[in-house]
């Protein structure tokens, strides 16, 4: 073959090749228009925080644990994926006793920034003292076993363990904190506490971010928060933080989510 058909027939390969090339790109670009047409399905306005096997039909199902194959996963504590002063109603049943004791407060302070004014929080925890009560009366071991894990988690897994519980009073404590109205605070089935609450206090705008000196915020902040002044060193460290990058909704967040705060909110209501 001489070298003039050789060139022709590479000419008429490369001709080929791009025409099927254009035709591909015709294929991936008539896709993506197709794509664009197709409006993305809305966030539900409800959320199941810690749905485990639980995801529900018309609510964002979110969770830590991969095996629940949750709408969204929240890995190392981060949920930034979340939408804030956007849902309806916050459901969190049997988890609150999943999340470290000294972290029970910032989890609700987190939940109510999910929900919009007027949302609801529907939760289901364990009652210290209903499991107690419950030991009490059991008098064959296999009955205070099975309360005893009740009390302290399956432990089957990293997440399935509970690492605090509630009574009446302390998880009142905790929604008023956290900036509900309870509307409703139950023992059910004798050792389960059901509660719905309403967001009626609005933490993270208690502030306006957006305004004043870092002083003259965190001033402001102690007083919203802890219904005190905020001096010397306190407010010195306090504002050096925010000097050296830290957000001041996270810094309105930690003084929310301090236990000086409860100690003030049990005080204030007289609990
Ligand atoms: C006992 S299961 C409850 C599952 C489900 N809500 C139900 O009622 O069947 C507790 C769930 O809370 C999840 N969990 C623990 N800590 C969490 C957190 N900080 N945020 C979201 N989910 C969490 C666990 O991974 C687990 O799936």
């Amino acid at each position: 073959m001489g070298k003039f058909s050789v060139d022709r027939i590479a000419r008429g390969l490369h001709y080929r090749i791009g025409r099927y090339i254009a035709k591909q790109d015709a294929a991936v670009q008539a896709q993506r228009e197709k794509d664009a047409a197709v409006p993305l399905a809305p966030i539900p306005t409800k959320i199941n925080v810690g749905c485990g096997q639980d995801k529900r039909p018309g609510y964002l199902n979110i969770d830590v644990d991969p095996a629940s194959r949750a709408d969204i996963l929240i890995v190392d504590n981060n949920d930034s994926a979340i939408p804030r002063n956007y849902f309806e109603e916050v459901l969190a049943h049997d988890v609150l006793e999943h999340i470290p004791r000294a972290k029970t407060l910032a989890a609700l302070l987190d939940w109510a920034d999910y929900l919009i004014y007027g949302g609801k929080l529907i939760l289901q925890t364990s009652s210290i003292l209903g499991v107690a009560e419950k030991l009490q009366q059991s008098k064959r071991y296999e009955q205070q076993h099975a309360w005893t894990v009740c009390l302290f988690g399956n432990q089957a897994h990293s997440g399935d363990y509970h690492l605090t519980g509630f009574t009446e009073l302390t998880l009142k404590v905790h929604l008023l904190a956290a900036g509900f109205r309870i509307d409703h605070l139950a023992l059910r089935e004798d050792w389960l506490l059901t509660a719905e609450a309403t967001k009626v206090y609005d933490w993270a705008a208690s502030c306006d971010a957006t305004v004043g000196s870092d002083t003259e915020f965190m001033r402001e902040a102690y007083q919203r928060a802890v219904f005190r002044d905020v001096e010397g060193e306190e407010l010195e460290s306090a504002t050096r933080a925010l000097k050296l990058g830290v957000a001041r909704k996270v810094a309105l967040k930690a003084i929310y989510a301090s236990p000086e705060r409860l100690f003030r909110v049990a005080q204030r209501n007289d609990l």
